[in-house]
């Protein structure tokens, strides 16, 4: 079966599926986004994804191009016409295509809306999570506002690749005073030797993960022990657990960070617990 893409008002065999060579979101990374799992064919937490969409439009000042209403039907569209049943569906919306010069357009320019869907491999997901993954630890050396979900990633590009090169899965950002921000497209988490469960408070310096707040839901249902504070390289090293969140990816075990094993080297109890709950807590439309 061949894939479908919305663009701009049609829907569109991929191979036709393009934007103009001035879009700002080409040319200046002028573009926010959105990626939502689905799951049994309907989509998992929308309404937080378009409420942070709305969000990052409006920090960035970008009109949203279609209706929210519309927008919901596209993206149920995207994914039908693809039969997707287990996989992501991916939304950005760039400020439109206009001659190039770094200010904003006029405002008769009207933005860019994509939306794309492909399957994931639930048996390989899976099994990723049975196993655990490795990361390691990069400077993070990206911009103030990295809350707001833009489409400019080149340093998160770069610390994956980074993590590639080295036999990792993927890599942790970690700030000037030795802190860990979050990994190059998930939320970053640890389990102390105490059995508290440990994130970064969503200010500027991370994105303000929805399934990190579908997972805090499970936390407060289990009454786990929870410490929302910065946690240094050091402290993960000595954790009895890590993971990671994102809508692909879900609770993901960390095993290594640097090359050490963290707790038995093997995925911990807790992550494993809290990906087995995600979904009762999440919202599926
Ligand atoms: N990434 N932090 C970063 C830098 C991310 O890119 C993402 C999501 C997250 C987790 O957010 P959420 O739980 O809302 O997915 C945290 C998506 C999945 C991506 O870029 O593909």
């Amino acid at each position: 079966m061949s894939r479908i893409a919305y663009v701009n008002g049609q829907y569109l065999p991929f191979r036709e599926a393009k934007v103009h060579v001035e879009d700002r979101g080409y040319q200046f990374a002028d573009a926010v986004y959105e990626v939502c799992e689905v799951r049994d064919g309907r989509l998992i937490d929308q309404r937080r994804h378009l409420q942070r969409l709305q969000r990052s439009l409006s920090e960035l000042r970008i009109r949203p191009p279609i209706s929210w209403g519309a927008l919901d039907v596209v993206l149920h569209e995207v994914v039908a016409r693809n039969r997707i049943r287990y996989g992501i569906v991916y939304l950005q919306i760039s400020r439109g295509v206009a001659r190039r010069d770094h200010a904003f357009p006029p405002v008769s320019v009207e933005p860019s809306l994509v939306v794309t869907a492909r399957p994931l491999n639930r048996t390989r997901n899976e099994a990723l999570a049975a196993s655990g993954i490795a990361v390691v630890t990069v400077p993070d050396n990206r911009w103030g506002r990295v809350d707001i979900k833009t489409t400019s990633l080149l340093p998160n590009v770069l610390a994956r690749q980074a993590a590639v090169e080295q036999g990792a899965r993927d890599a942790w950002f970690v700030d000037d005073a030795g802190a860990v921000t979050e990994a190059s497209s998930a939320n970053a988490w640890i389990v102390t030797a105490s059995g508290a469960v440990v994130t970064r408070p969503a200010d500027h310096a991370i994105l303000r993960g929805i399934t990190r707040m579908v997972l805090l839901d499970v936390i407060k249902a289990q009454a786990l022990t929870f410490e929302e504070r910065s946690f240094t390289v050091k402290e993960a090293y000595a954790a009895r657990e890590a993971f990671i969140t994102s809508a692909s990816q879900i609770v993901l075990p960390v095993v290594r960070i640097d090359g050490r094993p963290i707790g038995d080297g093997r995925p911990g109890p807790l992550a494993t617990a809290l990906r087995r709950e995600f979904h009762k807590f999440a919202e599926a439309s």
